[in-house]
């Protein structure tokens, strides 16, 4: 495929205004006329419409019978586009009133019209057939045509989302709500009534007062140099040139400011967007400028200024006067202009203009200011040139600027030079930020985001912060605010997305294109993956590319070890991204999946979620599940939030698919692999039941015995239950039935390694190490057999786990020698989960030993790589093995700290406290001792003691009952005696040795205290 015939897409979104013009009275009176006058008459209405549209670049999309609907912003996006809509209005209701006057008078009719506007999304495109027309549909257009139907003859209305946009540039009147048909909610409407004051954006911003102006001190070092030079007689020319929002005017009204306020004279004009159509617009602005012509003033007192400024300047302007008088549209009826051919009067122009600058009796230095020459009509721009020529030697500084699309035409002026206006620094746009929203606490962090989003355009910050102020999110006064709610997405203001749209549809289609194409890869592309995606050869898109990185849009952020192009603002991306057609983008989010697919090899696990999204919203939705399971396996325990999402997705991508062998397959999965990371993360009860029911259900029908075998695990072995030892180890024994039933290597060995945890909470020490020890010879040393399913690295879980039998039965080196060497293959075979138990038990063991700031010391650190991992059940955990070392180390205040935050963490989570909970009462209990809440401490070691004993969990029983005798014996409380013995006698027979030793203690204490 080539570049040419790629296939362009039919349709757009975008962003418009929608006119509607209807012509009233017209039905009835059809009938009273001859049919054609009739077909004159309208026919003269239709043109006074169809050319005010066109004066202002609008697009008529139809004839209606009855008048017109044009569009504003299409094809071709104008970032005015509400603005041309209501100046093509008022024009419209001038134009029509005259005629209608006129019909009135010569055929008695009466006419009038009335029109609504409206702006906002459309598609746009051609429609039908294969010629047929360029044309907008969607609700914006449906609601102009309500406000053409509710207007009143002679007036225009328009919906409150045209008016945000033309707000401050012309006077609207509001005329409260009304209930639109169509529309849910009701639409406040407003009429135009006039030209407002505004005529740039600088000049609203200035109505809402402008921010503290920021940086920028060497651009004005520059300006006032310039003005320096012009004052010694040294006149020259400045550009400056800048993005749209960037802040040219801002820093030309600085100047111009300080300038005035030294006592130069200043000028100004500007070339306005929908002005390029207007003839000697800009120049006729500098004119009366110049001559300081006031709206309001009669015409013999436009010609007295004009005449008086001339003439004190050079005696011999009075020969020029009738030209500059017919040209500023004030002719002198007693002096006629002489009839000059429009070329002959240009000329005459161009010298007056000439001569103006070089008066000879010009003393003062002056500024003239000319802003966008980019959008400058023809007919000015040509003055241009001579114009600069003329301030050469004199004592005038010209300040243009423009954006970058435009290119200096003029051919060179002796003394030109040009500043490039770059955004503002992050410094800067803090600053900004700061004066707009204020200091509150709760903004901290936005400012970055907003950095971030706008990439220092001055224009964009304020128009975020506005949008957000809008939206909620910001709560106060303008200065002042504070966070109500936090920014999740600032989202693309409609003031910034039509300047942003406009920009991008002045690319070449297949530059656009392109554009497009990239915007769904995302804020980075990689060359080669953007050319598969675009079906490019390398020689058809490198100038398209160079196209996009000349324009701005895109920069070469990597050359090596291959080209990657970046977006240089996010906001450019959003609006190409939002442009698009959703079945156009959804095409090329597949495309850009199966790029990803084929130019990495080696990284598809890495990449798999990014692959997956892209495959969803390329509505490609089992290759998303494939893949979704892919990344959800890939993440595993390490990042289990994120599995669990995954495992979501895949559930809820399968779901509407067709059955077969693959879906079901991950139907049952998904919900069982959600269930294990329940115990790590904690879940809602009814989900989980409903998750088991669910899987159950799907893996009974289809008889798979591994999934049954997973399903067991999941609702009766895993951890996180309120176990009771008996049946406990009666599921753990039927989920290995069944795993071994299904023959399956690796589910034998996850589930055997899992279920295993049931004998040591049972303070079965010999049955979990001889449970451990069968998973360990079935892995045959493959430290991959049964790996991600229940524990990333079984073989480590089981290494530590016999550390942790040993440890129990006092022995305590080869349990140091065996934590090790479990942390080591956690590490190797990346299980930071294993890693994190393993550490827990280890800072437990130094601390029990002896070495309690070792131990301590580890378990903090502990605590902090947990965290990360996000994991509620490990991180509980690590919690409460702190407190545990910090007792050992007699930090009681510290210590019942870190246990009662792990129990706060767990419960917040679960909704249950687990099978760890009487060992977590039991030390929580010792905490309390150490902080003298003895009877506090008494009533938990006794709930301890007795779920415990009740549960059969007596790897916890002995210190519940040991830490109670101690609590008793404090409290002064008979029966420390006989719970020691009870504590004794379950550690003798369990062979907790460990417990043995410190039950000694206790009683040596307790006997001490009380003899
Ligand atoms: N240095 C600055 N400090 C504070 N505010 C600024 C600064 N520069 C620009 N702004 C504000 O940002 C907004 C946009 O600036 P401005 O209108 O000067 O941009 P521009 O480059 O002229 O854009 P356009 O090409 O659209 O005319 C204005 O509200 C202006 O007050
Ligand atoms: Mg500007």
């Amino acid at each position: 495929m080539s570049s040419t015939d790629r296939i362009e897409p039919d349709g757009e979104r975008k962003q418009v205004t929608v006119l509607f013009a209807d012509v009233m009275g017209s039905m009835d009176m059809a009938e009273q006329h001859d049919p054609e006058q009739w077909r004159r008459i309208m026919q003269g209405f239709f043109s006074i419409l169809a050319d005010e549209v066109r004066r202002f670049e609008g697009t008529v999309d139809k004839f209606t019978g009855d008048g017109i609907m044009a569009v504003f912003g299409a094809p071709v996006a104008h970032e005015d586009h509400a603005r041309r809509a209501c100046f093509a209005a008022l024009r419209m209701l001038d134009d029509i009133a005259e005629y209608a006057a006129e019909l009135r008078r010569k055929h008695g009719l009466n006419f009038s019209v009335r029109i609504g506007i409206n702006s906002g999304e459309v598609i746009a495109g051609a429609i039908g057939e294969e010629d047929g027309g360029y044309t907008a549909v969607g609700h914006t257009v449906g609601l102009a045509q309500r406000m053409e139907a509710l207007a009143e003859p002679g007036k225009a209305y328009l919906t409150e989302a045209a008016a945000e946009l033309a707000h401050g540039f012309f006077e609207l009147e509001d005329l409260g709500e009304f209930e639109i048909k169509g529309a849910s909610l009701p639409v406040r409407v407003f009429e135009l009534a006039g030209i407002g004051t505004a005529r740039s954006r600088l000049d609203l911003s200035r109505e809402r007062g402008f921010t503290r102006f920021v940086g920028r001190s060497e651009e004005m070092e520059a300006l006032e140099a310039g003005l320096e030079r012009a004052k010694s007689g040294e006149g020259a020319v400045v550009g400056i040139v800048a993005e749209p929002g960037v802040g040219k005017s801002r820093l030309c009204h600085e100047f111009a400011e300080r300038a005035r306020s030294t006592g130069v004279e200043v000028f100004e004009a500007q070339a306005q967007a929908h002005g390029r159509e207007i003839p000697f617009m800009s120049v006729l602005q500098m004119l009366r400028s110049y001559f300081g012509i006031a709206d309001a003033d009669p015409e013999r007192i436009v010609r007295e200024k004009i005449a008086g400024r001339a003439l004190l300047l050079d005696p011999e302007f009075a020969d020029e006067l009738p030209v500059l008088f017919d040209f500023l549209g004030v002719p002198d009826p007693e002096r006629p202009a002489p009839q000059l051919s429009a070329e002959a009067r240009q000329r005459a122009l161009r010298g007056v203009v000439c001569r103006l600058v070089r008066a000879p009796n010009r003393r003062e230095p002056i500024v003239t200011v000319i802003e966008d020459l980019h959008w400058m009509d023809g007919g000015s721009a040509a003055m241009l040139g001579d114009l600069f020529g003329a301030v050469e030697g004199t004592q005038t500084l010209v300040v243009v600027n423009f954006r970058p699309e435009y290119t200096p035409e003029w051919a060179g002026p002796p003394d030109y030079h040009q500043i490039s206006l770059a955004p503002l620094g992050a410094g800067d746009t803090r600053e900004l930020l700061r004066d707009l929203a204020g200091e509150d606490p709760s903004l901290d962090g936005l400012a970055d985001l907003i950095h971030e989003r706008t990439a220092g355009n001055p224009f964009f910050v304020e128009e975020i912060v506005r949008a957000l102020a809008e939206s909620g999110n910001l709560e106060g006064e303008r200065g002042a605010y504070r966070l109500a709610r936090p920014v999740e997405d600032t989202g693309v203001p409609a003031s910034v997305q039509t300047v942003l749209a406009a920009r991008i549809d002045r690319l070449r289609p297949q530059s656009k294109l392109l554009l497009q194409e990239a915007s769904v890869a995302g804020k980075e592309v990689r060359a080669r993956a953007l050319r598969l995606t675009a079906g490019l050869a390398q020689e058809e898109m490198d100038p398209l590319l160079c196209e996009l990185t000349d324009a701005g849009f895109l920069y070469e952020a990597e050359i090596y070890p291959e080209r990657v192009f970046a977006f240089r603002h996010p906001l450019t991306r959003e609006v190409a991204y939002g442009s698009q057609l959703a079945e156009q983008r959804a095409a090329t989010h597949a495309a850009t999946a199966r790029a990803l697919i084929e130019l990495n090899p080696d990284r598809h696990d890495e990449l798999a979620a990014l692959i997956a999204s892209h495959m969803e919203s390329g509505e490609e939705a089992l290759e998303a599940a494939r893949w979704s399971a892919r990344a959800a396996y890939w993440a595993g325990s390490s990042r289990p939030g994120d599995a669990l999402r995954l495992w979501r997705r895949v559930m809820e991508l399968v779901e509407p698919l067709e059955e077969d062998e693959e879906t079901t397959a991950m139907a049952v999965m998904s919900r069982l692999l959600q269930l294990d990371f329940a115990w790590r993360l904690g879940m809602d009860s009814e989900e989980e039941a409903r998750l088991a029911a669910e899987a159950e259900e799907i893996a009974t029908r289809t008889g798979n015995l591994g999934s049954l075998a997973l399903l067991k695990m999941a609702t009766a072995v895993r951890p996180g239950m309120i176990h009771e030892a008996k049946a406990w180890l009666a599921a753990a024994e039927e989920t290995n039935r069944l795993a071994e039933e299904s023959g399956d290597l690796h589910l034998r060995v996850a589930l055997r390694g899992g279920s295993a945890y049931a004998y040591l909470c049972a303070g079965d020490f010999g049955g979990f190490e001889g449970e451990l020890d069968k998973v360990l010879e079935m892995t045959g040393g493959d430290r991959t057999v049964g790996a991600g399913i229940v524990i990333a690295s079984p073989v480590a879980w089981a290494t530590m786990g016999k550390g942790l039998a040993l440890r129990e039965r006092g022995r305590i080196d080869e349990a140091e020698e065996l934590f090790n060497t479990a942390l080591r293959i956690a590490t190797e075979d990346g299980d930071p989960e294993t890693a994190s138990w393993t550490r827990s038990n280890l800072s437990l063991m130094l601390a029990m030993r002896g070495d309690v700031a070792a131990g301590v010391a580890m378990a903090r650190r502990n605590c902090e790589l947990t965290e990360r991992l996000g994991d509620v059940f490990s991180r509980s955990l690590a919690l409460s093995n702190l407190g545990a070392a910090q007792l050992a180390a007699e930090e009681y205040a510290e210590a019942l700290e870190s246990i009662e935050e792990s129990e706060r963490v767990y419960r917040e989570a679960m909704d249950n406290g687990g099978e760890m909970e009487a060992w977590r009462a039991a030390i929580r209990a010792e905490a309390l001792i150490g902080v003298e809440r003895v009877e506090e401490a008494v009533e938990l070691a006794q709930w301890a003691s007795d779920i415990a004993r009740e549960r059969g969990m007596l790897w916890s029983l002995p210190l519940a009952l040991q830490v109670l005798a101690r609590a008793r014996a404090e409290a002064g409380i008979e029966g420390a005696d006989e719970v020691l013995a009870e504590a004794a006698e379950v550690a003798q027979r369990t062979g907790a040795v460990l417990s043995l030793e410190a039950i000694e203690e206790a009683r040596e204490e307790i006997g001490a205290g009380t003899t």
